[in-house]
């Protein structure tokens, strides 16, 4: 969704800028915009569409000035246009804002300052910031941190904003509540991001805001305040992945590139993690609190998107082998409902990027009922990672794709080792947990045998590149799949298709099946083989084509689908894991052949940062 960077030093800010608005393309964005400080005057440019076109716009001219701010801005109150983009300006032309979030009572806020004598000049919640601090900068003695501080005092909502005034040209304001600000600490000069990928190439000494904090930035240093004025102590933090990682590296899409580096992925996120001798896995960010989780008598997991089908994954094997009641959410839904928590419940976020408002709001409403609270998180210092009791981190490297591929298969990898963790703290025996964990240990193998075959699955994206609808279906752990398979197709190709469970199949999705609709079936030779073959026969008979997948050396589906797919054998907990790459491939190829950019498909967002 939206992203902000800034930047103060003794480099032109522009450039800084431009590159940091680019490496958050990936985010999901229609308009962008600059306000740099040319001497101790303003320069803002917007644009709408990509940041190619801003940047096409200031090819003739000249901004000079080492200090400024930048905005991609994802619409929410007001269409994609120039006048809505950020940076926006206060009427004397003096004070320039990016904001993200939302003013829930701007219309409050906007009617006073109107009242007042200002001229807005948007239909954006934003723009009552810039005024409300030119008008409280009015008042004798009040710096600008001074007015920033008020104004977002007086917010109702979400903010993660970055100002910027004439009267002090060298300095740069940030605040949080909410929406996440990061300071990038250089050598004489200081950037500022939503996203660490944004100013990464510059820096890994990284300090996150908390919510509540807001930072004076100059070229000499920082300062972090709370938002009631008291000095907060902060230290910088080193981030473990580099520009590099968040660069295509020869691949045509980051969609490809990171599905490619799912062996590595999982590799990483299974690193000194198990213990094959006891059949169990170590997982260092629960050991303050593995007293409590071997307590636990209920588990509910929240997510959104692809993290809330990894969770389902995890509910059967947590369910199977931790013998846990485990109840997966929605965090949408989570956050509005009356949930039942005891000091026994562990609430558990799943969260690529550890900043969904969603996910969050659950996480916050868990904490306040007394819950334990873990985070399976991915990137190091977001908010979810840091407000939960303790976690897991995925260690998969930035995911740029907005569609979620090597995060999924790293989140379910993450269960499986949070399966034998808190199984082996209950009944689970050593023997079990030495099986799964040499069967953790061959899956990157396995993974990388089926993505050198996207021949294979690019000729069947490419034979069925005639159908507008798909049907997916899968039953108990490959349940979830079927799900996440229509999900990644209808995301990067808008073909549209509805992942069942196999179960369900005839009380509804069955009535639209004919020779126009074909199904993917997630069909391995597991304990529910028969019943999931039961499907493709009542398919077939209702002229349905199927595109099966099933395990190796399994050709009783040879002459019953129209296409089979192989995977290996491995546990049947594992499989989702291996079945997801042909899924993920078949959507990635169909997208392609479309002509459809899948990395930055319509209308979504990477980060859903606002409800
Ligand atoms: C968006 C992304 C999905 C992702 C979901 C949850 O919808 O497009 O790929 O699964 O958000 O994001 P999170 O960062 O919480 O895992």
């Amino acid at each position: 969704m939206c992203g902000i960077v800034g930047y103060v030093g003794k480099r032109q800010a522009l450039p800084v800028l431009m590159d940091g608005l680019r490496r958050m393309e990936y985010r999901g964005y229609d308009s962008a915009g600059i306000a740099v400080m040319d001497d101790a005057d303003l320069r803002v440019a917007k644009s709408v569409g990509k940041v190619r076109a801003l940047a096409d716009s200031l090819v003739d001219t000249t901004v000079a000035g080492t200090l400024g701010i930048a905005h991609t801005r994802w619409a929410t109150h007001g269409v994609p246009s120039e006048a809505n983009a950020h940076p926006h300006v206060s009427c004397d032309g003096k004070v320039a804002l990016v904001h993200n979030g939302i003013i829930e009572n701007y219309a409050e806020l906007r009617a006073e300052l109107t009242a007042a004598g200002h001229a807005f000049a948007s239909e954006t919640d934003t723009e009552t910031l810039a005024h409300l601090v030119e008008h409280l900068m009015r008042f004798p003695g009040v710096t600008l941190a001074d007015a920033v501080r008020s104004a977002v005092r007086r917010v109702r909502g979400t903010f993660g904003l970055a100002v910027v005034s004439t009267d002090y040209p060298n300095e740069i304001i940030v605040a949080r509540l909410g929406s996440p600000i990061v300071i990038g600490v250089g050598e004489g000069e200081y950037l500022v991001a939503s996203d660490p990928n944004a100013i990464i190439g510059h820096t890994r000494s990284m300090i996150f805001l908390d919510d509540g904090e807001m930072a004076v930035l100059n070229r000499d240093g920082y300062r972090v305040v709370s938002l009631e004025n008291l000095p907060v102590a902060k230290h910088p933090e080193n981030i473990d992945w580099s520009a590099e990682d968040a660069q295509k590296n020869g691949h045509a899409h980051f969609m490809m590139k990171e599905m490619s580096e799912q062996p590595e992925v999982l590799r990483n996120t299974m690193r000194g993690r198990i213990d094959f001798d006891a059949g169990n896995a170590v997982l260092g960010g629960l050991r303050d609190v593995a007293d409590r989780t071997r307590e636990i008598d209920r588990l509910i997991i929240v997510g959104c998107g692809s993290a809330y089908y990894a969770a389902q994954v995890g509910e059967y094997m947590l369910e199977e082998y931790a013998g846990i009641p485990v109840e997966v959410e929605l965090a949408s839904e989570f956050r509005y409902r009356k949930p039942i928590i005891t000091p026994r419940t562990a609430v558990i976020a799943v969260s690529q990027s550890g900043e969904t408002a969603d996910t969050l709001a659950a996480i916050r409403e868990a904490k306040m009922k007394g819950a334990l609270t873990l985070g399976i998180i991915n990137a190091v210092g977001s908010t979810i990672a840091r407000e939960t009791d303790a976690g897991i981190y995925n260690h998969a490297g930035p995911e740029i794709g907005v569609a979620s591929t090597k995060a999924f298969l790293s989140q379910a990898t993450v269960f499986a080792l949070l399966t034998m963790f808190l199984g082996r703290q209950r009944q689970m025996s050593v023997t079990t947990g030495r099986r799964i964990s040499e069967e953790l240990a061959r899956i990157p193998d396995l993974v990388a045998s089926l993505l050198a075959r996207q021949d294979e699955y690019k000729a069947i994206a490419d034979k069925y590149a005639w159908a507008d609808d798909f049907l997916y279906l899968g039953r108990k752990y490959c349940a979830p799949l079927a799900y996440e398979g229509a999900l990644k197709l209808k995301e990067v190709s808008y073909v549209h298709a509805e992942g069942y469970a196999a179960g369900e199949m005839k009380h509804g999705p069955i009535a639209l099946v004919d020779e126009t609709m074909p199904s993917i079936v997630i069909c391995p030779v597991d304990s529910v083989y028969e019943k999931t073959k039961s499907c493709i026969e009542e398919l077939r008979a209702r002229r349905g084509k199927v595109i099966a997948i099933t395990t190796e050396g399994n050709h009783e589906l040879d002459n019953l689908a129209d296409d089979v797919i192989f995977i290996p054998k491995t546990l049947e907990m594992l499989t989702p894991i291996l079945a997801a790459i042909p899924l993920q491939a078949f959507a990635y190829h169909a997208a392609v052949r479309r002509g459809f950019d899948p990395d930055m498909p319509r209308n979504l967002a990477k980060s859903v940062t606002v409800e």
